[in-house]
């Protein structure tokens, strides 16, 4: 069994709110996060890919076509996004790093996986430097 990583990136926009709260609520529980005008993040994802190697490549899989995959399914709907607003699979969440954390690996988990041998491992992403969330489908 060998894993192996590709890192993307993506810039996009939200804001941490329940509609449901006051205003007051919210600043009290989000903070900064909350605020109406919306902020930004340059966002750095990491897709750890597993399986055994092919004999005749010696690869797991090429990662151009993981590239494509996880560009397909997951930047172009992200990259330079409102994340609250624009993105399908994030529709009704809040929009934490822990949750998109989920979201994208469920996005990558089935296009990844109709790669003969090759199972998604993790996925990690981080919102700034020193935030990041990690999910391995459980
Ligand atoms: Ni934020």
């Amino acid at each position: 069994m060998i894993y192996i990583t590709r890192k993307e990136h993506f810039n996009a926009a939200h804001r941490m709110y329940r509609e449901e709260w006051s205003e007051e609520k919210n600043k009290a529980v989000f903070g900064k996060c909350a605020n109406p005008n919306w902020h930004g993040h340059n966002y750095d994802l990491f897709v750890t890919i597993k399986g055994e190697i092919k004999f005749a490549t010696g690869y797991l899989m090429d990662l151009k076509d993981l590239k494509v995959i996880i560009n397909d399914y997951v930047i172009e709907k992200l990259d330079h996004s409102n994340i609250n607003k624009d993105v399908d699979f994030m529709a009704g969440k809040m929009a934490s790093t822990e949750l998109l954390c989920i979201e994208i690996f469920k996005q990558l988990k089935k296009p990844i996986e109709e790669n003969e041998g090759v199972f998604l491992h993790a996925v990690k992403l981080y919102e700034t430097e020193n935030n990041f969330a990690e999910y391995f489908g459980e």
